[in-house]
């Protein structure tokens, strides 16, 4: 039997395989050290960063449901200065591919996140969460339209030379227009999707179940939503998209692959397996070595509608 090769291009990063772990929901990386060796994955996404540390919300923060979970962690961290200080340079011994993921309230917030990351050599991309509300208009995601994408990605675009990523929301209408306004607007890839809005609520203390009223819902059960939205985007533009959204196995894996995604991101599922993508990456080559496909580039993107 032929070995597959696993190699993934997003853009001008060539990664061993097309498997990451989702921002958030794998620490800096090195949390999940005990479990495998880290360097073998894609990559790995760390938790989302800001300028300022942030405490996050009271809890509650998060909520089991039927078939995934709501969160509303609030993008607690410790802020870019200590990651840079203490934790950057620990990454740097670990040997796998790590990206960034930034946040901001403001434009110039996302901006000074991005270019003080610039010079940090562990690092081989920023990923910018646009899903967070932006003070200046009223607290609207920066990502819930097209203009305030736009704008944000051109500022941060002009303020770092690594690869860009565009975390795309799903709380939009139109994924093509969003996906398409990150692409004119600089970025290098997008992906897709953070999680969906939602809430739980007690029905006998009448109260809500989460600290901060609504989350973030994630896991399987929005699976074929984030398909969906992963397939639409890949038609819209030309540069790479990263499928994310209920991923917990390889066959899911395989259908974001099969859509058109160049790689994917594996978030609640670690949660749930510590080794979800590690055995995602080995059943993704179980998969092609049995149906002799020579690799991911030959199998991505040929999907038959
Ligand atoms: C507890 C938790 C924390 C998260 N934190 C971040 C974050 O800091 N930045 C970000 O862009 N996405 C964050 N996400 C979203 C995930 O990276 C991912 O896009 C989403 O959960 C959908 O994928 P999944 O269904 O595989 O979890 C978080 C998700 C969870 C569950």
């Amino acid at each position: 039997m032929v070995t597959p090769d696993l190699t993934a291009r997003v853009g001008s990063l060539l990664l061993k395989n097309p498997v990451m772990s989702a921002s958030g929901t794998f620490g800096y990386g090195l949390e999940f050290a005990p479990f495998y060796d880290i360097s073998r994955l894609g990559a790995v996404i760390v938790k989302g960063l800001s300028l300022l540390p942030t405490r996050g919300n009271a809890p509650q923060r998060i909520v089991e449901t039927p078939a995934g979970m709501l969160n509303a962690i609030g993008l607690q961290n410790i802020g870019v200065e200590r990651f840079i200080g203490e934790v950057a340079p620990r990454l740097e011994d670990a040997g796998a591919v790590f990206v960034a993921n930034i946040y901001g309230r403001t434009e110039e917030e996302y901006e000074e996140v991005a270019r003080r990351l610039s010079a940090v050599p562990a690092l081989a991309a920023v990923e910018l969460n646009v899903s967070c509300p932006n003070v200046r208009e009223g607290g609207i995601a920066f990502g819930s339209t097209a203009k305030g994408l736009y704008g944000l990605t051109r500022r941060v675009r002009a303020a770092t030379a690594k690869p860009l990523w565009v975390k795309l929301s799903p709380n939009v209408t139109d994924i093509g227009e969003m996906a398409r306004a990150a692409e004119d607007s600089g970025a290098d890839a997008v992906s897709l999707v953070n999680t969906l809005l939602g809430m739980a609520v007690d029905p006998r203390t009448r109260r809500p179940r989460l600290g901060n009223v609504t989350g973030g819902l994630s896991g399987p059960a929005i699976k074929p939503v984030a398909l969906r939205m992963v397939w639409e985007a890949c038609k819209a533009v030309k540069i790479p998209v990263i499928g994310i959204g209920g991923i917990r196995s390889a066959e899911d894996a395989l259908e974001f692959l099969l859509v058109g995604a160049a790689a994917v991101q594996v978030g609640t599922a670690n949660f749930r397996n510590p080794n979800a993508c590690i055995e995602i990456v080995e059943g993704i080559r179980d998969f092609l070595a049995r149906e002799g496909i020579r690799g991911v580039k030959e199998y991505r993107g040929s999907f038959l509608p």
